[in-house]
């Protein structure tokens, strides 16, 4: 069936409250990047609905590049273990480069990104997610723009999925244990 919504436990963010914090987080990106050229780099592939509407709202000249890794699979719970299904095509040597993610869970993701982004040689390296869970967080890293900290409950939508579902949701949900029990 194409109905998901007994999937869901409850909705948890709407997509008004999603388009609302994008907007916000955007004048704060514009205030502090004016008169640079950001390269955004889009986590695939959980980050392109986050990606698509913040780089529409910035008024920023901006470009897009695309970095596809994996730590979950089809799993519940991060292995901690990133490969890189495909790397950046643009190279990094003095860019002001900010990653755009859509949620920190483990943070394990993020802190080996870090890392592998800042050997490149960037003018500078800062993190745009839209979701983290500080209670699932285990690594403490410096991500100066948050859209929402969030209980550590499996949620799916705006980019998010559960073995690959869910992603074209336009809330974000909480996902109903029956569905990965
Ligand atoms: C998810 C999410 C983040 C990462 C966060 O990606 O989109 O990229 O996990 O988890 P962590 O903080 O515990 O590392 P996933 O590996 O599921 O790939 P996807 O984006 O293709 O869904
Ligand atoms: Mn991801
Ligand atoms: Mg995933």
């Amino acid at each position: 069936s194409s109905d998901v919504s007994g999937d869901l436990t409850n909705v948890l963010i709407t997509e008004a409250e999603i388009h609302a914090k994008i907007a916000e987080l955007a004048r704060r990106i514009e205030a502090d990047y004016a008169g640079q050229d950001v390269l955004l780099v889009g986590v695939l592939k959980g980050a392109v609905m986050v990606m698509a509407d913040l780089a529409r709202e910035l008024r920023l000249p901006i470009t897009m590049d695309w970095m596809a890794v994996s730590s979950y699979g089809t799993s519940t719970q991060s292995s901690g273990v990133v490969r890189i299904l495909k790397d950046l095509d643009s190279e990094l040597e003095g860019r002001t480069v900010l990653i755009v993610e859509d949620i920190i869970d483990s943070g394990l993701t993020l802190s080996w990104l870090l890392g592998n982004l800042r050997s490149r040689g960037p003018a500078s390296v800062e993190v745009c997610a839209l979701l983290r869970k500080p209670d699932a967080v285990r690594i403490e890293l410096d991500v100066k723009y948050v859209g929402f900290d969030i209980p550590n409950d499996f949620v799916i939508g705006y980019g998010l999925d559960y073995a690959e579902k869910y992603r074209n949701l336009k809330d974000i949900a909480v996902l109903a244990p029956h569905v990965y029990s």
